[in-house]
C-alpha cells in the first residue's frame, strides 16, 4: 500500500506543494468544485502523480470525514496540504468565517486524530494575518483554544464586531496560525508535525479574483511598491513548504511562515504604510 496524501484545494497553491511533496503517494485531491479537483487530478496523473478528485467542502465536518475515509481506503495518510479557501472580494463575512476559518479548525482537528506517527502538514493561511493588529491574549487563545463548534460563537466573530470581508479574512488567516500553534502540540503526541504559511500575493485565480475585485488598485500598488517589487507565484509557497515536510524541517512545528516578497515589512516600516 501507499503512503496518502490528503490535498484539499484544488488549486495553483495547492497543486505546486503536492508536486514537490506527493510523489510517490497516493494523492486524494478534495475540493468544492468537483472540477476543479478532477482538472488538477488529470494534469498530476498526466505528470506521473496517482491522484484522485472528489467533491469535498472544508466548511463541513461530514465532508472533511467522507474525504479521510476515502483517503484510508488506500493506506495510511502521513501528509496533509490545506490550501483550500476563498478570498475578501470572493465570498460574504459568513461564508469567510465558515470555510477560512472554522473548515481549516475542523480539518486540523480531524487529521490530527489520525495522522500516521512522522506524518506532517501544511495549511494555507495568508499575510492578512500578520497585517491586522496584534489582538488581546485571551483573543488569541479563543482562537486557538476553543472548541471548534463553538469558535463561531465567539463574540469578536460576530457581526457588529466584523467590518467587512476583508477583515473576516484577516481574523480566519490569524485564526489559522493560532490553532496551528494549538494543533502542533496534539499532532506532536502522535509524532506528527503541522505548520502554516502566509503568503503575499500569489498569482492564482483566487488572486485574479482580487486583482479585478474592489480592492484591485490596492493590491497592484502592494506588489509593485513591495521590497520584492512583484506577485510570488505557486512554485516559490511550495519551495517553502517542501522544507517544512521534509526531514530537514524536522524540527519546525507549531510554525507560521511569512513569504509575501517584503510586503508586511514595507506595510509597517516603508513606502506601503497606510497615511496616518
Ligand atoms: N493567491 C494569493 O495571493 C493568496 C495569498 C494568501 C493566501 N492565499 C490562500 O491560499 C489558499 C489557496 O488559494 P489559491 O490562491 O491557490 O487559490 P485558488 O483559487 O487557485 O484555489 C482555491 C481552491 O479552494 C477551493 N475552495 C473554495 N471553497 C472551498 C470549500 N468550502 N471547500 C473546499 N474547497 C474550496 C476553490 O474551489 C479553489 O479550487 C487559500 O486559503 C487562500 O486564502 C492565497
Amino acid at each position: 500500500m501507499k503512503e496518502v496524501m490528503i490535498l484539499t484545494g484544488a488549486g495553483q497553491i495547492g497543486m505546486a506543494i503536492a508536486r514537490r511533496t506527493g510523489y510517490g503517494m497516493k494523492i486524494i485531491i478534495g475540493d468544492k468544485n468537483p472540477e476543479n479537483a478532477n482538472e488538477i487530478s488529470k494534469i498530476m496523473n498526466e505528470a506521473g502523480f496517482d491522484t484522485i478528485g472528489m467533491e469535498m467542502d472544508l466548511s463541513s465536518r461530514a465532508s472533511i470525514l467522507k474525504m479521510i475515509a476515502q483517503a484510508q481506503n488506500y493506506g495510511s495518510i502521513t501528509k496533509m496540504v490545506n490550501a483550500a479557501g476563498v478570498s475578501p472580494s470572493q465570498a460574504s463575512i459568513e461564508t469567510i468565517l465558515r470555510v477560512d476559518l472554522y473548515g481549516t479548525a475542523v480539518l486540523l482537528e480531524e487529521v490530527g486524530k489520525i495522522i500516521a506517527p512522522g506524518g506532517v502538514g501544511v495549511t494555507i493561511s495568508s499575510q492578512s494575518g500578520h497585517r491586522m493588529p496584534a489582538l488581546a491574549p485571551e483573543e488569541d487563545e479563543q482562537l486557538a483554544c476553543t472548541p471548534t463548534e463553538e469558535l463561531l460563537q465567539l463574540k469578536m466573530l460576530q457581526p457588529g464586531h466584523i467590518r467587512d470581508t476583508l477583515h473576516a479574512y484577516q481574523l480566519a488567516k490569524r485564526c489559522n496560525e493560532k490553532r496551528v500553534m494549538a494543533e502542533s502540540v496534539r499532532w506532536g503526541d502522535k509524532g506528527a508535525r503541522i505548520n502554516s504559511i502566509s503568503p503575499g500575493i500569489i498569482v492564482t485565480p483566487l488572486a485574479l479574483d482580487e486583482f479585478n475585485g474592489p480592492r484591485g488598485d490596492f493590491y497592484k500598488n502592494m506588489f509593485a511598491r513591495c521590497p520584492a517589487g512583484r506577485p510570488g507565484t505557486a512554485d516559490e509557497v511550495a519551495n517553502v513548504a517542501e522544507l517544512l515536510m521534509s526531514e530537514k524541517g524536522s524540527f519546525i512545528t507549531g510554525a507560521d511562515f511569512l513569504i509575501d516578497g517584503g510586503a508586511t515589512a514595507s506595510y509597517f516600516y516603508g513606502p506601503l504604510k497606510p497615511e496616518a
